[in-house]
C-alpha cells in the first residue's frame, strides 16, 4: 500500500457537489475471517482508488471515535442465534447502548454474511443497519445480506460502495470490475473459488472397536499448490452429496441422470447426475428454496406451508429433511431438471480446523472429522462431508480443497506466552497443529490442555502423540475428562473448576485461552466455568468476571473456534 499515497488521483470536485471526505473508516466482525478477508479486498480496491482507510476489527476500533468517521463500510457475520461474532460483541452492545453517539454527518453501508437455513439469518448485518440509522446515519448503499455463497453479493456490495464513494468525492478514477472475493494463506492460484485437487495420503479410523463414534484422520498433500496455512487456519473441502441420494431424487422426479444442465453463468453443462453430486446443495431446505418451489410448481400444498402464520409448522419441516423428502412429500413433479437446479445453492465448502504444522509436515495438511449419521423422519442421514470421507474416499483419491486463514485463533506471537488449550472430541484438532507448531519453534512457554470425550479406551484421540509432548516438556499439562466411563458425567469444564487456582494463576501470568469445539453446549457452559473460576479466585464480582472476559478477549488473550 505504500504506492497509494504518492498514486493518489487529483480529485476535482464540482462546485455544487457536497464535500465529501476522502477517508474511510472499514470495520470487520468475523470468526472464520471471511468478513475480514472481504474487508481487507474493499480496503484495497478504496486504496487504489485514492481513498485513505482505516481498516480494523470492531473489537480493536475505539468506539469514541465513531463521531470523527465521516464513511463507515460495516462488514460482519452473523452466528447460532442471531449472535455477532466474538470480535463484534463489544462494539455491537455500545452501539445499541444510552452511550452511542449522535450519527447525523455518518453515511455508510452495511454488507452482512450468513445462511438462509438459520432463521435469524443475517441478523448482526441488520442490527448494525438498523441502529446505524437510527442514530441518523445516512446509507451511502443499501444493505447487503449475503447468503453460504458469496462471491457474487459481496463483489456486487463492494461494486456499489465504491460508485457511491467515488461519485460522492468525484474521484477520478474508474471502479475496476470485482474479481473473486475471499482470501487464501499463501501465494497460491488456489483459493475458495479456484481449489486444489489434492491427493489423499492416509485415511484413518482413530476411534478403538465398541466405540459409538468414528473420526477420520485424513493427511492430504498440497504439494505442488503453493498453499501454505499457519496454526489455527481451516481446510475448506467440497464433499460430494451421497450417490444413493442423488439417484433417488433423480428418479423421484422422473428425471434422467445423463440429461445436461447449465451449472454456471459461463454456460458450462453437465450431466444432472454429476452436478447432483458436486455442484449442489441437495440435502438442506430453506425458506427461499420452498418459495422458489411454490413459484416453479404451484404446488398448493407448499404453499400453505409457506401461508402466513404457519411460522412454527415451516420452521419444524425444515429441521433435518433434503430435497428428497420434499418432492416425496409434496408429490412434486412436472419440472425440468434445468428448472430445478437453477434454484438450488451451490454446494457449500466445509471448513476443519487443520489438525497439523505446516512446519512439522511440509506439503500436507491434515484434518480430524467426526463421521455423522443419524437417523431423522424415518430414514437414515449422513453428514455430506463425513460419510463422504468416511466410505468413499481412499489414499490415492482427490479432494478439492483450499486454505481459509482464520485471524482469529492464533497462537502469541511470544513463543514464552503460556497457553491454555480448551478442546473435547474434534475440537482437539487445532491444538495439535499449535503444539506441532511450538515443537518445531522450540517455544519455551507453558501449555496446559484440557481433553474429553466418552471413552478413554476407544475414544482418545491423538493418544500417542499427547503423550511423546507431554514426555518433551511441549506440553506441560493435561486434564482429560472421559464422560461415560463414570456414572456421573465428567466433562472438560468440571475439570477446569478442579484446578481453578492453578487456572486463575496462568491467567495471571498473561495466558492465553482457546477454545474449540461444539459452540452451543461446550463453549457456552466452558466461557461461564472460566467467567465462575475468574470470579472466585480474583474474589471479582459475575459484572467484574465478565469484563476480565471480554478485557481477554479484546487483547486477544481468550479465542475461540467454535462451530
Ligand atoms: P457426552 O457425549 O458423554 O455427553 C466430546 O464430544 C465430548 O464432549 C464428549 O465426552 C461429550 O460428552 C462432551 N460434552 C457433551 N456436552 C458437553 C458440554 N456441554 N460441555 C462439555 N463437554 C460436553
Amino acid at each position: 500500500t505504500a504506492g497509494a499515497a504518492t498514486g493518489s488521483p487529483v480529485v476535482t470536485l464540482a462546485a455544487n457537489a457536497p464535500v465529501i471526505s476522502k477517508e474511510v473508516t472499514v470495520l470487520f466482525g468475523s470468526q472464520t475471517g471471511k468478513s475480514q478477508g472481504l474487508a481487507k479486498k474493499v480496503t484495497k480496491k478504496l486504496e487504489d482508488s485514492g481513498f485513505q482507510v482505516t481498516l480494523s476489527s470492531m473489537a480493536d476500533f475505539k468506539p469514541n471515535n465513531l463521531k470523527k468517521v465521516q464513511n463507515l463500510l460495516v462488514l460482519v457475520s452473523t452466528h447460532g442465534e442471531g449472535d455477532p461474532p466474538d470480535n463484534a460483541i463489544s462494539f455491537h452492545e455500545f452501539l445499541h447502548s444510552k452511550r452511542a453517539p449522535q450519527l447525523e454527518d455518518l453515511r455508510y453501508s452495511v454488507l452482512s454474511l450468513g445462511d438462509t437455513s438459520y432463521e435469524f439469518f443475517c441478523q448482526t448485518g441488520k442490527d448494525f443497519d438498523n441502529r446505524l440509522a437510527e442514530l441518523g446515519g445516512k446509507l451511502l448503499t443499501p444493505r447487503v445480506d449475503c447468503d453460504v455463497d458469496f462471491d457474487e453479493p459481496a463483489g456486487e456490495w463492494i461494486s456499489a460502495v465504491l460508485g457511491s464513494l467515488n461519485q460522492a468525492s468525484s474521484a477520478s478514477v474508474a471502479v475496476s470490475a470485482v474479481d473473486h472475493a475471499g482470501e487464501s494463506a499463501a501465494e497460491s492460484e488456489f483459493s475458495r473459488t479456484n481449489p486444489f485437487q489434492a491427493e489423499v495420503l492416509e485415511n484413518l479410523n482413530l476411534n478403538g472397536r465398541g466405540s459409538d463414534r468414528e473420526t477420520r484422520h485424513l493427511e492430504i498433500s498440497l504439494e505442488g499448490s503453493n498453499l501454505q496455512y499457519e496454526p489455527g487456519d481451516c481446510l475448506g473441502i467440497y464433499p460430494e452429496n451421497h450417490p444413493r441420494l442423488v439417484e433417488e431424487l433423480i428418479g423421484a422426479m422422473g428425471w434422467k441422470s445423463d440429461e445436461l444442465v447449465t451449472i454456471n453463468k459461463n454456460g458450462e453443462k453437465r450431466s444432472l447426475q454429476d452436478a447432483l453430486l458436486r455442484n449442489y446443495e441437495i440435502t438442506v431446505l430453506t425458506k427461499p428454496l420452498l418459495e422458489q418451489v411454490v413459484k416453479l410448481t404451484s404446488n398448493s400444498g407448499l404453499q400453505e406451508l409457506l401461508a402466513a402464520g404457519r411460522e412454527q409448522d415451516l420452521k419444524s419441516y425444515l429441521v433435518g429433511r433434503d430435497l428428497l423428502d420434499l418432492v416425496q412429500d409434496y408429490a412434486l413433479k412436472g419440472v425440468s431438471s434445468a428448472e430445478f437446479v437453477g434454484i438450488l445453492r451451490k454446494m457449500p465448502a466445509r471448513l476443519y480446523s487443520i489438525a497439523s504444522s505446516f512446519k512439522s509436515f511440509p506439503d500436507e495438511v491434515h484434518v480430524t472429522v467426526r463421521t455423522v449419521r443419524y437417523e431423522a423422519q424415518g430414514r437414515e442421514r449422513y453428514g455430506v462431508c463425513s460419510v463422504q470421507l468416511a466410505e468413499r474416499i481412499q489414499a490415492g483419491d482427490a479432494l478439492p480443497v483450499y486454505i481459509q486463514n482464520n485471524p482469529n485463533f492464533k497462537l502469541p506471537e511470544n513463543p514464552e506466552t503460556p497457553i491454555i488449550m480448551i478442546g473435547p472430541g474434534t475440537g482437539v484438532a487445532p491444538f495439535r497443529a499449535f503444539l506441532g507448531e511450538r515443537e518445531e519453534l522450540g517455544a519455551e512457554g507453558k501449555s496446559w490442555l484440557f481433553y474429553g470425550d466418552q471413552h478413554f479406551s476407544t475414544d482418545f484421540l491423538y493418544q500417542v502423540e499427547w503423550q511423546k509432548w507431554l514426555k518433551n516438556g511441549v506440553l506441560t499439562r493435561m486434564d482429560v475428562a472421559f464422560s461415560r466411563d463414570t456414572d456421573q458425567k465428567v466433562y472438560v469444564q468440571h475439570r477446569m473448576l478442579e484446578k481453578s487456582a492453578e487456572l486463575y494463576k496462568w491467567l495471571q501470568e498473561g495466558a492465553c485461552v482457546y477454545v474449540c469445539g461444539d459452540e452451543k453446549k461446550m463453549a457456552h457452559d466452558v466461557h461461564a466455568t472460566l467467567a465462575a473460576i475468574i470470579e472466585q479466585e480474583g474474589s471479582f464480582s459475575p459484572e467484574e468476571a465478565a469484563e476480565y472476559l471480554t478485557r481477554m478477549q479484546q487483547q486477544k488473550r481468550y479465542q475461540r473456534d467454535v462451530y
